[in-house]
């Protein structure tokens, strides 16, 4: 086709085009069908109290969350079946700030650079230049950790700019800041919008929606109930409002329509008789004075009189005849929403299931997965030095009770064991597989970490390799298991504990741990995972490992409990480990039960790994 011969202009696509959107979470219906639109390279207010479904509707245009009915596109695309395009070209800053507390401003934005699919360079110019920018230049070194709420938004912000995303989602940025915090963010958010990001902003402050926004949306039970220019909407609630509080509440009608008289709209829905907030037309001291000079006239005592500019409660009194709710579990809401595209609107999109893909990886693909694997494995490292504390932790338990077999039980187990072979030669090579398996809870606990702080959801948001948060921990963890294996094998010496089989069958035993200890991480990633909550994750993995250990060849030969539990003892994975471990320790040769071993730790891998991935995916 011709160009000249093309319609003139056709208008772009919408940043942000939604319709019939619905998102329930078991009883409760965060987002009842929202349709709106945002306009490229506009600023879009969503404007609505706690538990409004603000969030939610970020969370699913960020491809954080499926919703269960309608439609959502950014830039033309759609949020679910082409979220990796979303991806690419969305920043999201939530609602907590969702910085890596451990590391420093200066590691963060290299972090997310990185997996952004930056080069190292290319990441390091890049934070410079943003820390310079917003203002965290002095404190660029410091632990995240360190920082005001306000630095800790601002580094959330950079977070999300390292690449210059078309559409920037912004969901409470300046809930629970100081005022001149809150202004540097004003500023940060008019400077983009004069670079052309669109931005679809969500607050609880009309005043806020009204300074950032070209467009408002009310949203309110999922539902939006309002919409229009700040203008518009105030139009709607009077620019100001005119406050009089009566000596007599019986007054209440005549000074009503006395205030008629010098223009004031109608009342509010008050909770107090003696009270009246009116839609105030005119700006000023002039409004004032003729309403006091009216009011005296007419006989009506009055104890205080004044201006103020409304808020989020005026809005929905006056939209609603409600105060806002808190709880999304409120009456329905009285206007319904206006539809805009009913072609639209879709029936149930939910396509849930194990999704296998058989094509292989692009060299590139491979390539940005190694890099972003690394990039998260190098970061939980850095926690994990920068954190010494928690590796002496991990060694004093397994310590503890070395400490108390050798010489509390020690005695009276030596007579079941095999002949000739000392105590702390059996328990040693025990001791490596109880504190993986005590350790695997660690990676419940760090990930479940992750995904309270929102760190989690930023990676989800961006257009990484999504596995790499999950190997990225699992690695790291495998790491940290290596090391505290070294270390108990100091401490083992130094109590008289020797590997007996030479070098290599020494190895060959650390690494059978270490791969139990790699397959027992997969699980309780998807603990964490499922369970969600640090303390949780913690739980649930202390009731699964702590029976499987105990009843295990760990401490004891199985041979000494009663024949019920032999039965389970001598089947658990931990026990063949153990026994694996020993006798590479202990003796030359290959252990007998290596082959069913291995066939344990790769049953295991093969089942959680997928499991894992595929939960991670859809997780809400
Ligand atoms: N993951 C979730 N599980 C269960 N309920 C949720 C979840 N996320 C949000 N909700 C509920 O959905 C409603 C809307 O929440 P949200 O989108 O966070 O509102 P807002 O951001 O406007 O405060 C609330 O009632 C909230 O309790
Ligand atoms: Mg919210």
């Amino acid at each position: 086709m011709v160009a000249s011969e093309m319609p003139a202009d056709p208008s772009p696509a919408p940043a942000v085009r939604v319709a019939g959107l619905v998102k329930r979470f078991g009883a409760t219906t965060a987002l009842a069908g929202v349709d709106l639109e945002v306009t490229q390279g506009t600023v879009f207010g969503l404007l609505g109290p706690n538990g409004a479904g603000k969030t939610t509707l970020v969370r699913v245009l960020a491809t954080l969350l499926e919703p269960d009915a309608g439609r959502a596109e950014v830039f033309g695309r759609d949020v679910v079946h082409e979220a990796p395009a979303v991806r690419e070209m969305l920043g999201l800053t939530g609602q907590f700030a969702a910085v890596d507390e451990i590391l420093s401003g200066r590691e963060n934005l290299h972090m997310f650079g990185r997996l952004f699919g930056l080069s190292s360079a290319e990441a390091e110019q890049r934070a410079d230049a943003l820390l310079q920018r917003f203002d965290l230049a002095d404190a660029a070194d410091r632990p995240a950790r360190t920082y005001s709420g306000g630095m800790r938004r601002r580094l959330d912000l950079a977070s999300s700019l390292l690449t210059r995303p078309r559409i920037l989602f912004l969901d409470e940025p300046t809930t629970g800041l100081d005022p001149r915090s809150r202004n540097e963010i004003w500023a940060i958010v008019r400077e983009l919008v004069g670079e052309g990001t669109t931005l679809l902003l969500t607050t609880q402050y009309l005043e806020e929606a009204d300074q950032l926004a070209d467009q408002i949306a009310v949203i309110d039970h999922g539902r939006v109930i309002a919409q229009g220019t700040g203008n518009e909407l105030k139009d709607r609630v009077g620019g100001q409002l005119l406050e009089v509080e009566l000596t007599s509440s019986a007054q209440r009608d005549r000074a009503q329509a006395v205030l008629a008289g010098v223009g004031c709209g109608d009342p509010a829905p008050g909770a107090r008789p003696d009270q009246l907030t009116l839609p105030a037309p005119r700006d000023g001291l002039e409004l004032i004075a003729d309403a006091a000079a009216q009011l005296r006239s007419a006989g009506i005592g009055v104890s205080d009189l004044g201006l103020r500019r409304p808020t989020l409660d005026d809005v929905f009194l006056q939209l609603t005849g409600l105060p806002p709710s808190e709880d999304g579990a409120g009456p329905p809401p009285v206007a319904s929403p206006p539809t805009t595209n009913t072609a639209l609107r879709s029936a149930a999109i939910r396509h849930g299931g194990l999704i296998l893909r058989l094509r292989p990886p692009s060299g590139r693909e491979l390539r940005s997965a190694v890099t972003d694997a690394w990039v998260v494995t190098a970061r939980n490292l850095r926690h994990f030095i920068r954190q010494p504390q928690l590796l002496i932790f991990s060694t004093i338990q397994p310590v503890m009770f070395v400490l108390l077999f050798v010489y509390v039980f020690g005695g009276a187990v030596r007579g079941s064991l095999p002949h000739g072979v000392k105590y702390v030669d059996f328990l040693l090579p025990g001791i490596f597989v109880q504190s993986v398996a005590f350790r695997a809870t660690q990676t419940a606990i760090g990930l479940a970490e992750d995904l309270e702080r929102g760190v989690v959801d930023r990676f989800r948001s961006m257009p990484m390799t999504r596995s790499a948060v999950l190997l990225g921990r699992t690695l790291a963890d495998l790491v940290r298991n290596v090391l505290i294996l070294g270390l108990m094998i100091v401490i083992g010496y130094l109590i008289g504990f020797r590997f007996h089989g030479g070098a290599p069958q020494a190895l060959a035993s650390v690494a059978v741990v270490a791969a139990f200890g790699f397959a027992l991480s997969w699980i309780f990633a998807f603990v964490a995972l499922t369970v969600r909550g640090a303390e949780a994750a913690q739980a649930a993995g202390f009731v699964a490992i702590f029976p499987l250990v105990f009843a295990s060849s760990v401490f004891v030969p199985v041979t000494s409990m009663p024949d019920w539990l032999r039965t389970f003892a001598e089947a658990s994975p931990v026990t063949l480990t153990a026994d694996v471990a020993r006798s590479y320790a202990l003796t030359h040769g290959i252990p007998s039960s290596l082959g069913e071993t291995a066939a344990w730790i790769g049953g295991l891998l093969v089942v959680f790994i997928p499991l894992c991935v595929w939960r991670y995916r859809r997780m809400s």
